[in-house]
């Protein structure tokens, strides 16, 4: 009697392996990152002391977040051969294939001349510096993005500037309120991490192979791309530029649930009663829409969160409020899920380096259930072959 295998689809539910760099918890609706709530993180440190944190396992302190900033600045001008790559992308192309497709050329002149994929997987030392030079060269790639479809030259970074003003000055050519920097920062350090997610997961199973850092990335861009993770946020600004205002969320509810449409910037497969990040993100917009004076924005999000948490009983999602942020503060839609790579950068890498340093090919089993063995008509086994048949059947038996 052949017994059912205990199949776990979208291995939900699954404990793949231990990780000691962030800790989500849906029983206490709280996240951290190596011990730390992220809420805390977000109110108090700048993205780079994140970043340098997920890495380390520490914050830094002043000279270790000097010395760090300094390597982020002198790696943040866009190579002008990457340029000219990123300007062959059609320019209709969606941004997270332009960033993709940035991220693989970075890797290709970094690791250019190293002779076997023996050596790929690099030392600890060395995948810690090819960290700190993705981290460092994804705004100015981001950026010019979307420079790059409004018509624009890219514009060059500021060295008396911190990671998040930079971001935004390479992206306008001027640096925002204070406030606008804020919660710019806090939306990266809100996206830096979030355990074994879709896209760490598949980086850290291209790095389990022992191919190389800018691998996994590329792999991880892929997967964040999918409206179901990252390009939820992108989605988020769709609906609510169907929607138009807060009058109109009923009857656009009324007909999407009955066309059993997906809201996106809800729901959550580990958090079931609402996403630790949403209220420091929320907190962040409502600070936008008072700088801003867009009271209209904040209606339409809380009536569509009201309406659609009390018929469905699920919460939102990060992406979200961070939609309607990045919206306000000038990015254009399609830009949105770039923006989380450039955030999410530092949390895989992280999570690639701790695969490399307690490795274990992830190769999980599947249970078939195609058809039963069949022939190619015609074909006559020769005697090596005929060997091998009787030998299965003998094993079979
Ligand atoms: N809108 C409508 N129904 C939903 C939604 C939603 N956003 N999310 C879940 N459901 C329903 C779903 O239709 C299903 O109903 P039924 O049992 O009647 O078929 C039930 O809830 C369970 O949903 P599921 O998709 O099987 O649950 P999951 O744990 O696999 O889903 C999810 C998690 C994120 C894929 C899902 O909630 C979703 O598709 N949300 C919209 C996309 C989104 O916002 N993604 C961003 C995720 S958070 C940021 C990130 O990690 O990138």
């Amino acid at each position: 009697m052949t017994t059912e295998p205990d199949i776990k689809k979208g291995l939900a539910g699954v404990v793949v392996d231990y990780t000691a760099i962030s800790k989500v918890n849906p029983e206490t609706n709280s996240l951290l990152y190596r011990g730390y709530p992220v809420q805390e993180l977000a109110a108090t440190q700048p993205f780079e002391a994140v970043a340098y944190l997920l890495w380390h396992g520490e914050l830094p302190d002043e000279v270790q977040l000097a010395q760090l900033r300094t390597l982020e600045r002198s790696y943040r001008h866009l190579p002008a051969d990457v340029r000219a790559v990123i300007d062959r992308v059609p320019i209709d192309a969606h941004p997270m294939d332009e960033v993709r497709t940035a991220a693989s050329l970075i890797g290709a002149r970094d690791l250019a001349g190293m002779g076997s994929v023996l050596d790929a997987s690099g030392s600890a030392e060395e995948n810690l510096a090819r960290s700190i030079r993705l981290f460092a060269v994804l705004p100015a790639i981001v950026a010019y993005g979307q420079r790059r479809r409004r018509g624009l030259d890219p514009i060059e970074p500021r060295d008396d500037l911190d990671y998040a003003a930079n971001f935004l000055w390479m992206t306008f050519g001027d640096v925002p309120e204070d406030v606008v920097v804020d919660a710019f920062n806090r939306s990266m350090i809100l996206y830096a991490e979030h355990s074994f997610n879709a896209s760490t997961f598949t980086a850290r199973v291209i790095a389990s192979t022992l191919s190389d850092l800018y691998s996994a990335v590329v792999g991880a861009i892929g997967a964040l791309k999918g409206p179901l993770h990252g390009g939820a946020n992108e989605a988020v600004l769709h609906i609510f530029d169907e929607i138009g205002d807060a009058s109109n969320v009923v009857p656009w509810l009324d007909e999407a649930l009955a066309h059993k449409r997906k809201i996106m910037g809800f729901g959550h497969r580990v958090y079931k009663r609402g996403d630790s990040r949403v209220p420091t993100m929320k907190a962040a917009l409502d600070t936008l829409v008072e700088h801003y004076g867009r009271q209209e924005v904040a209606e339409l999000y809380d009536k569509l969160e009201s309406e659609f948490v009390s018929r469905k009983g699920i919460y939102p999602n990060l992406d979200y409020p961070s939609g309607p942020a990045y919206n306000l503060m000038g990015f254009d839609t399609p830009t949105f899920t770039p923006l989380f790579v450039a955030a999410r950068v530092t949390g895989w890498t992280a999570h690639i380096m701790e695969q490399l340093a307690s490795n274990a090919l992830i190769r999980p089993l599947s249970a078939y259930n195609g058809p039963d063995e069949r022939h190619v008509e015609g074909y006559v086994p020769d005697e090596a072959m005929a060997a091998v048949a009787a030998r299965a059947e003998e094993a079979a038996d």
